[in-house]
């Protein structure tokens, strides 16, 4: 007879509290689920317009080196990455997406007792990596239920706080703190704490923010990066941050050897030069986000201004959306995870996609008045 183990019990003890994180549904689950031959996926704040032609054209021409390890120091891309960026090499740390570089600095520099701080509505996986990393997690309360109280999480560090993370547009509640407040914030700490300064979403507001990398200082600043939104390479999974290289070094003891496969360096670097490309492609998402914002708030449905490339949708009754929504074959994101369960987030899609998801929600609304 089998015996019966408990693992649990054998398993790091923060097992019990981690929870594992939900993706946006793929749209396979939901073709299967419902027996649809289409769907239109607005749930992951992808680029809907694809990967850059060059990057396509990279990656296509190094298909016959996948026998080869891929460069485990992803040298060409850190090479161009520093010259974008007019920083030294080894002051970058790459990721399988900037999700790892999230949880090696996390890793990095807390454990069990120190403290990771980060905003109650911040993007999920910096309580996730903290859990994992066995250490205490903060959720420090939005001043208005959205943005991020740089005041009381100031007033949160304590002795033990080892790292503060701020998603900058913030994921999901769309929010942007301007860098002047970035760096009055960074001036209250102390100077041994690690500050990830999440811009996953940069590009899309690039203009308004400035140049991060160049204007904010603090020792332990770490701005982090991604090539999963507005470079359209999410598939590929590479991110990156750029730090002190005292800090890179360290946490690159926690990187596996090779965490950025042939392709994505292939992509990555490629993408870097096709930066026409990618900032038409943001044009034209902030245009359509404008006028989904607009709709939205017509429909009296408008949850807030997004900086992100997605709108937030909120109703009272945004679980029969969300519901209704996936039977026509949108695919939204909920923020019950979040606690916001009257929110749905909308990743805007192609001119035409938000045209249907505008079409379908129009239909649901005038059902549920019924
Ligand atoms: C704020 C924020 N940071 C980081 C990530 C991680 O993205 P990736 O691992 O694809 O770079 C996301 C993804 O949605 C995000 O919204």
């Amino acid at each position: 007879m089998l015996m019966t183990i408990d693992w649990m019990a054998q398993a790091v003890p923060q097992t019990a509290g981690l929870h594992p994180y939900i993706p946006g549904k793929p749209i396979e689950t939901l073709l299967r689920e419902k027996g649809l031959d289409r769907a239109i996926k607005l749930a992951s704040n992808e680029n809907p317009y694809g990967p850059s032609p060059k990057a396509m054209a990279a990656m296509q021409q190094a298909v016959s080196e996948v026998h080869r390890y891929p460069d485990g120091d992803a040298t060409v891309l850190k090479d161009a990455l520093a010259d974008s960026h007019s920083i030294a090499t080894d002051q970058i740390l790459i990721g399988n997406g900037s999700n790892e570089v999230l949880e090696l600095l996390i890793r990095t520099f807390a454990g069990s007792g120190d403290e990771v701080i980060y905003s109650e509505r911040g993007f999920i996986v910096y309580a996730l990596a903290a859990q994992a990393a066995g250490a205490i997690g903060v959720a420090v309360p939005e001043s208005d239920g959205l943005s991020h109280d740089l005041d009381a999480m100031a007033a949160a560090v304590t002795e033990r706080t080892k790292v503060v993370c701020i998603a900058n547009p913030n994921n999901p509640t769309g929010t942007l703190l301007h860098n002047t407040s970035i760096q009055a914030f960074l001036d209250e700490l102390p100077r041994d704490v690690v500050v990830i300064i999440d811009e996953a979403y940069y590009e899309f507001v690039a203009d308004q923010l400035g140049n991060s990398v160049r204007d904010l200082s603090y020792p332990g600043l770490v701005i982090s990066r991604t090539f999963s939104k507005a470079y359209g390479l999410a598939g590929c999974r590479v991110g990156y941050a750029v730090a002190d290289s005292a800090i890179v070094k360290l946490a690159n003891r926690f990187r596996e050897p090779f965490n950025i496969n042939l392709l994505a360096q292939a992509a990555a670097v490629a993408a870097l030069d096709d930066g026409v490309w990618v900032m038409d492609r943001v044009a034209e998402t902030v245009s359509e986000r404008q006028k989904l914002e607009a709709e939205l708030s017509n429909m009296g449905m408008f949850g807030g201004h997004s900086f992100g490339n997605f709108v937030l949708l909120r109703h009272s009754n945004s679980r029969e959306i969300l519901q209704q929504l996936e039977n026509h074959g949108i695919i939204p994101r909920p923020l019950a995870p979040y606690g916001m369960p009257d929110f749905l987030r909308i990743s805007v899609g192609l001119p035409e996609e938000n045209i249907e998801f505008l079409s379908v929600l129009q239909g649901i609304v005038r059902e549920l008045k019924n």
